[in-house]
């Protein structure tokens, strides 16, 4: 299947927060259908027993129960012990306990609706103000799998260990979502947790206070993403947030507290709990951290690095089979990355994109021109408009087979589908219509078949796809004549729709165009010659017939020439992806050939060269310039 990236719309929503309600009613109520784990005072209990904290009425048993009590406990008996008619604790355990069992149906019920609301609320929130990625359905499907693998965990502490129920190390998850996503997406996955946590204490106050602050503190205090390292701090100190947290709680509820004779029974001890449980997702965070980004359908950062080493086999496949795709890769990659950083994008996943994604080249590189020899015919002279278009065409799907059966994560292969979005080919549509359309063919049979781009960083590629090729046909490599190159191609992409789900803003591409012109300002500025340079120079000049305007035209002869209906200089820019499908004949020269100061070999104005896509407006809209 070529496009994977599907939106959840409210039917998903509603299903996955359905399947979501049903896993976690099972999860909070399974063991009250283990016989064997039904407790009674004088025998031994199999699973740790738990009374949420809460005021209680307590009767001084030396005073014949006149002297009544208002005190706030909690009770924790651990598995194995044997529970005592005596014991008050164990008294009031197995009441709580009997009260749970047998387990009846309308409480189940009542978990289920409130966890199909937290799920419906969740869904809502990610579909309508999510960035791009988390709307997706498989980001959605793995983050509330993670939800419930972590509710499970929790539950199974809960059951089989007597330690403190603050040490349920929940906060990993808004750590890996804050890895992953962002911040906000965490804050929201720690309050629907906090509930789920506290739900299997019967919505124990302290402990969602404590999930949630110390969920979101972890996300909050986690500021360099590209160091996971920074999990582990940013656990620990959440640890200490949730520490004065609970202090502060506990306090209002029961009038004070000792921090000291809390502290003397580590084992038992609440602080000792509220920061371990911190530290301990963070720990689980970094430890699982790979996984976790497996589950959620993001790459993680070494996984990045590694797919991005020159050495890798595809990549050298690549540089083997189609060298002339594998040089526009590599130029795009930084072009990219810089872009990517300046708007808050993932900078490295886009460098990995811009590398991958032209590899259904590969399959018949010399239907795309930057990978023909000098003066080697295109194949497309032979062809019928719209077999050109589809064999262009067909590196996308290619593209994204290749890279799939290769094990590439699905996020790298998104670019290969969406480079292109959905455009036209626009100069075989024009052949087409100049031939006559003879076979009555409608725009649909020349239009990519992948997806619009549905996040910044396959925007800024389809954007970077574009503007690198034309960069090299601004000459002089001039800083306003970069801007409007790029305010053309951006209006073009932003007419066609192309943009439309991809999330940039206006904001965005304001300052995309600032940085795009900087980097293309640094990449071709101008070096001073070295004196043999001059030396030659003047000699090529003296060889040269003594009339510019005859060597002029004799380098201009291999320009290239516009397709009838579009104007020169009024189509956008085109990458080589999409001058691939341009036939050798319509090959830019490099720019840097320059036979005498006057010979340029791109004539300027217009700066931009013919292009296949369809034609920009020639007075593209301005977007404001921001300065840096
Ligand atoms: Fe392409
Ligand atoms: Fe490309």
């Amino acid at each position: 299947m070529l496009r994977t990236r599907i939106r959840a719309g409210t039917v998903a929503g509603v299903v996955i927060s359905l399947v979501l309600a049903a896993a976690l009613s099972a999860v909070q109520s399974f063991e009250l259908f283990i016989d064997g784990w039904t407790p009674a005072l004088g025998e031994t209990t199999a699973v740790t027993l738990r009374v949420p904290y809460g005021p209680r009425i307590v009767r001084n048993q030396y005073s014949g129960g006149s002297n009544i009590s208002y005190e706030h406990t909690r009770i924790i008996i651990p598995a194995g012990t044997l529970l005592s008619e005596q014991n008050q604790d164990h008294r009031a355990a197995v009441a709580y306990e009997s009260n749970r069992r047998p387990p009846r149906s309308t409480r189940i019920i009542a978990y289920g609706v409130i966890d199909f609301t937290l799920g419906m609320l969740l869904t809502a929130y990610l579909r309508r103000f999510g960035q791009n990625r988390v709307r997706l359905l498989r980001t959605q499907i793995g983050l509330f799998a993670a939800m419930l693998v972590m509710s499970l965990v929790v539950k199974l502490m809960l059951l089989f260990t007597g330690l403190p129920e603050f040490w349920v190390p929940v906060a990993a998850l808004p750590l890996w979502v804050s890895l992953a996503f962002d911040r906000r997406t965490a804050f929201l996955v720690s309050l629907v947790l906090a509930f789920v946590a506290s739900s299997f204490l019967r919505f124990d106050l302290l402990l969602l206070t404590v999930v949630l602050v110390r969920g979101m503190a972890a996300s909050l205090l986690f500021l360099d993403r590209k160091h996971p390292r920074q999990m582990v701090p940013a656990g620990a100190m959440a640890g200490l947030f949730a520490c004065g947290l609970f202090t502060a709680i506990s306090v209002v509820f029961e009038g004070t507290f000792d921090v000291v004779s809390d502290l003397s029974q580590p084992g038992r001890s609440m602080l000792v709990a509220n920061f371990g449980g911190g530290l301990m997702a963070g720990a689980l965070a970094l430890l699982l951290r790979d996984a976790a980004e497996r589950l959620l359908g993001a790459v993680s950062r070494d996984k990045l690095l590694d797919l991005t080493d020159l050495e890798q086999p595809l990549l050298q496949k690549m540089a083997r089979e189609a060298p002339g795709s594998w040089e526009h890769s590599r130029a795009m990659a930084n072009l990219a990355e810089a872009a990517a950083s300046a708007v808050g994008a993932d900078a490295l996943l886009v460098r990995a994109g811009a590398y991958y994604h032209d590899l259904g080249k590969t399959v018949q590189p010399k239907y795309f021109v930057e990978n023909l020899s000098p003066g080697e015919e295109s194949p497309h002279e032979e062809l019928e408009p719209e077999v050109s278009a589809d064999a262009i065409m067909a590196h996308v799907v290619s593209g994204a087979k290749i890279l799939r059966e290769g094990g590439i994560p699905e996020p790298v292969v998104e670019f290969a589908y969406t480079h292109h979005g959905t455009q036209v080919v626009e100069y075989f549509w024009h052949k087409c219509l100049n031939a006559g359309n003879p076979k009555g063919l409608t725009e649909e049979h020349f239009r990519y078949p992948g997806m619009k781009p549905q996040t910044k960083e396959t925007a800024i590629l389809m954007l970077v796809d574009s503007i690198e090729a034309a960069s090299r046909t601004i000459d002089p490599p001039e800083r306003e004549k970069f801007e409007e190159m790029i305010q053309r191609i951006i209006f073009t992409k932003l007419r066609n729709g192309q943009l439309d789900e991809s999330g940039l803003s206006v904001a965005d591409l304001r300052t995309l165009v600032t940085r795009m012109s900087d980097t293309l300002v640094n990449m071709f500025h101008h070096r001073i010659r070295y004196p043999w340079q001059d030396q030659r120079r003047i000699s090529a000049q003296q060889a040269l017939p003594s009339s510019p305007s005859l060597a002029s035209i004799a380098v201009r002869g291999t320009l290239p020439s516009a397709p009838p209906s579009v104007p020169e200089g009024r189509g956008p820019p085109s990458g080589p992806s999409e001058s691939g499908s341009t036939p050798p004949r319509d090959r830019e020269p490099p720019p840097s050939i320059i036979i005498g100061p006057p010979l340029s070999l791109v004539p300027s104005p217009p700066s931009v060269p013919p292009s296949q896509e369809s034609a920009a407006p020639s007075t593209a809209p301005s977007i404001p310039h921001k300065k840096s």
